[in-house]
């Protein structure tokens, strides 16, 4: 009797304590790339809004530059029926959310949907407190391959608790589902979550502006460059398969082209999520040209997957650097200012090591490099000469310069 209980005692309450839950690997290698309904049409969405998103995303090149993700964010939410199963809204998305992944699917892309830890999502629809692992499996069911889950009417909740509640149950649920947590940085989560989730919001909501904060009295939003000053003292915490979440990008709703460019550039530099917030279906050609410029997703994505740093600022300009794969470097230049600035580029003052992260040093007096501008669209104009001598540009205001810095003596 004794060996029983002892035996029962070692099942129950010891053995779970050295078995690891995991959430799904290898889902996030490189940071995420997609669209979500939120910025541009908050509850304003239906199945076919999505569907023609869908349909958007192969027709304008976004899928072949690596957008995948097709993200339903809040209100698409119906009743739980009478066992407690989550259904979708019976007008706006009528034919519910399988039929909706199957056509998704259908086109090489995947579907992301949103939930919320507490009781109710930010749109007051239901959250999935004491639901976990029912929602976990009717999003397996449904085919979701991404899911999005926000912190609304949390009070009593605990944050670590609910994201790891939350991972298991998607574990458990069977299908591989990026787990992207926005509980917006109250509760530090780069500390605990890089095996909770695959990506964490760092902030409170970006909203439509380069340079502002929205003050709605409970809760603020962030312009792009008040998102930006957050990240300062993360990068240490973002890798393969775990990254830091700026928020969506605003890039296409109506800042300028510098602005835009300036947003995009910034988020690659952060090895940021790029999950496009704007009305794909209609773009202008500046707003294709920002987010289909492979080169400049290709710093976001490159493999070595370490965020970029901040070197030095002055003068209303701040200089970035990004180490990249294969000995290469991204080295950006942000005007902040409301002035188009002309400086002069001493390559020897910015001989650098990261001894936070990559541990890797441009060493500028030692090596030479060809500098490549990725923002210019005449490929005869775009190799701008070596590290070898110093470089003067001019950056317009609210804009950026943007090289890939690649050793000369490369093959
Ligand atoms: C929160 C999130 C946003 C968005 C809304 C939806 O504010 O941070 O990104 O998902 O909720 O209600």
């Amino acid at each position: 009797m004794k060996n029983k209980t002892t035996i029962a005692f070692v099942l129950l309450f010891l053995l779970p304590c050295f078995v690891k839950a995991q959430k799904w690997e290898g889902l996030a290698n490189t940071p995420a790339m997609g669209w979500n309904s939120w910025n541009k049409f908050a509850c304003n969405i239906d199945e076919n809004l999505i569907k023609e998103i869908a349909d958007a995303m192969v027709e304008q090149g976004l899928l072949d530059a690596g957008y995948q993700y097709v993200n339903i964010d809040d209100c698409w939410h119906g009743e739980r029926d009478s066992l407690g199963f989550i259904q979708a809204d019976p007008v706006r998305f009528a034919s519910g959310i399988k039929p909706l992944a199957d056509y998704v699917h259908s086109k090489g892309l995947k579907l992301g949907i949103y939930s919320d830890a507490g009781r109710a999502t930010c749109g007051c629809r239901p959250g999935s407190f004491g639901h976990e692992y029912q929602d976990a499996l009717q999003y397996a069911k449904w085919g979701v391959d991404y899911l999005k889950y926000d912190w609304c009417e949390t009070e009593d909740i605990n944050p670590i608790g609910a994201y790891t509640l939350m991972r298991d149950a998607l574990r458990k649920a069977g299908r591989p589902i990026y787990f992207s947590m926005c509980e917006w940085g109250n509760n530090k989560p780069w500390l605990w979550a890089s095996e909770v989730g695959h990506s964490w919001r760092t902030t409170g909501d970006i909203f439509n502006s380069f340079d502002g904060i929205d003050d709605h009295g409970d809760w603020k939003a962030f312009g792009v460059m008040q998102i930006l000053d957050m990240q300062e003292g993360l990068r240490k915490y973002a890798g393969p398969g775990h990254w830091n979440d700026p928020d969506m990008l605003e890039v296409g709703n109506g800042q300028t082209v510098n602005e835009d460019r300036a947003h995009f550039t910034m988020w690659c530099m952060l090895a940021a999520p790029l999950i496009l917030g704007n009305d794909i279906r209609s773009m202008s050609q500046e707003t294709k040209d920002i987010i289909l410029n492979k080169e400049v997703i290709a710093i976001d994505q490159d493999p070595l997957g370490v965020q970029g740093l901040k070197f030095a600022a002055e003068d209303g300009l701040e200089f970035w650097f990004k180490p990249l794969a294969g000995d290469d470097w991204a080295f950006c230049i942000l005007n902040r200012s409301l002035e188009d600035k002309t400086y002069t580029i001493d390559w020897q003052k910015f001989n650098l090591t990261d001894e936070e992260v990559s541990k890797r040093s441009t060493s500028f007096d030692s090596v030479e490099y060809t500098l490549k501008n990725l923002w210019e669209k005449n490929p005869k104009k775009a190799n701008v000469g070596t590290t070898k001598k110093a470089k003067s540009v001019t950056i317009p205001a609210h804009d950026v310069i943007l090289y890939r810095l690649t050793p000369k003596t490369k093959k």
